[in-house]
């Protein structure tokens, strides 16, 4: 029995920093309502016409990732990309990326599970490499959020919230059974799929649809959030999948080194540490410069964690999220 762990981190964000007020320039928000209900104070927005796209910004993180972990893009055994937001809308861009790594072939997956996409990706990429079937999997979260948003008031109360980017993570075997991805938990309740949810484009809102329907008042290709629902669902479903990794491990709050939440709503985080008391150090958050970047927010937030040297080795890492589906799950790791 082997288990698996992470031996390689990487991010990148597009240049465009995109800030509150430059957001209350083009619709009816301010960054007073913005920051007390979302804790963002900016997001990076990819530039139109630039190369950045969800396979190109994961391309450049996982580059990162490969070289801090000290392996060959050809040593990958499997990709596992994480989006909501992928290049094309077929095939998934995890091929895009192994062309863009230069892998002639190997198995290249896309795991469509939004915000807990990158939760779901560790648990898939630990599974095959626990099995013995795969020694070295890279898994990416990346998301091009801002060319799908509706810039316009009406869209407000989603588009303040999401930004751009990516974040990767190679995963090898580990012999040591006291490292690595102890357990993963994960859930989803497509009941409230409609939720937070985007209809059109997709089979039941076909383009030829939307285009002779020609109605200015269409809303249908914009992301649609339940706020308020969504946020409830969140903040019950982090407390419960924490404590069930917890219980699983024989962990107590205490132990946490550090937690890092999908990065939803600062409010949200904060909510998460206050039920488990928590003190500042325990948990990471930079949904202040990233705004929400979905299946990238845990990978980027854990390589920018790495990197300000708050984890080290033997430390009990939690990651968790929730999303749309609902989908949630929580990670715990031994760094
Ligand atoms: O990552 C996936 C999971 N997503 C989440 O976890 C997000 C969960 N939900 C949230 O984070 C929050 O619900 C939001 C940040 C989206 C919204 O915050 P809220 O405190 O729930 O606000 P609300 O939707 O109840 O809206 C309050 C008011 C409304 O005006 P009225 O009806 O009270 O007059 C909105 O029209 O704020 C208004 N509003 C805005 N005002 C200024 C909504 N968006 C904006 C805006 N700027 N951008």
């Amino acid at each position: 029995m082997f288990n698996s762990r992470i031996i390689g981190l990487g991010k990148y964000l597009p240049d465009n920093v995109v800030t509150n007020d430059d957001l209350a320039k083009i619709m009816d928000t301010s960054n007073q309502w913005i920051v007390e209900r979302t804790g963002i104070n900016e997001r990076r927005h990819i530039v139109k016409g630039s190369d950045d796209s969800p396979s190109t910004m994961a391309f450049k993180a996982s580059k990162i990732a490969l070289n801090r972990a000290g392996i060959k893009a050809s040593e990958l055994d499997m990709i596992l990309f994480a989006t909501l937001s992928p290049d094309l809308y077929f095939p998934g861009s995890g091929v895009l990326l192994q062309e863009l790594l230069g892998i002639s072939t190997c198995p290249s997956m896309d795991i469509r599970m939004q915000c807990s996409g990158f939760i779901y990706s560790i648990a898939t990429a630990d599974q095959f490499i626990k099995s013995g079937m795969y020694k070295n999997i890279l898994v990416v979260g990346a998301e091009n959020h801002s060319g799908g948003l509706d810039m316009s008031s009406r869209g407000r109360a989603v588009s303040v919230i999401f930004g751009d980017g990516a974040g990767a993570a190679v995963l090898t075997r580990e012999n040591d059974e006291n490292f690595g991805i102890k357990s993963s938990h994960l859930y989803s309740e497509g009941k409230y799929a409609k939720e937070l949810s985007l209809i059109g484009p997709s089979t039941q809102r076909w383009v030829p649809e939307i285009m002779d329907a020609n109605d200015p008042n269409d809303e249908s290709y914009f992301p649609f959030m339940n706020g308020q629902m969504v946020f409830k669902h969140a903040i019950t479903r982090f407390t419960e999948v924490i404590n069930e990794g917890l219980k699983f491990n024989n962990w107590e709050s205490k132990d946490i080194n550090l937690l890092i939440p999908h990065q939803a709503n600062l409010r949200i985080s904060q909510f998460v540490q206050k039920k488990f008391g928590l003190s500042d150090s325990q948990v990471f958050n930079n949904i202040m410069n990233y705004g929400n970047t979905t299946a990238a927010s845990i990978p980027i937030a854990l390589t920018e964690a790495w990197e300000k040297n708050k984890i080290k080795p033997g430390d009990k890492i939690v990651l968790a999220a929730f999303g749309s589906g609902f989908t949630w799950g929580s990670t715990m790791i031994v760094w």
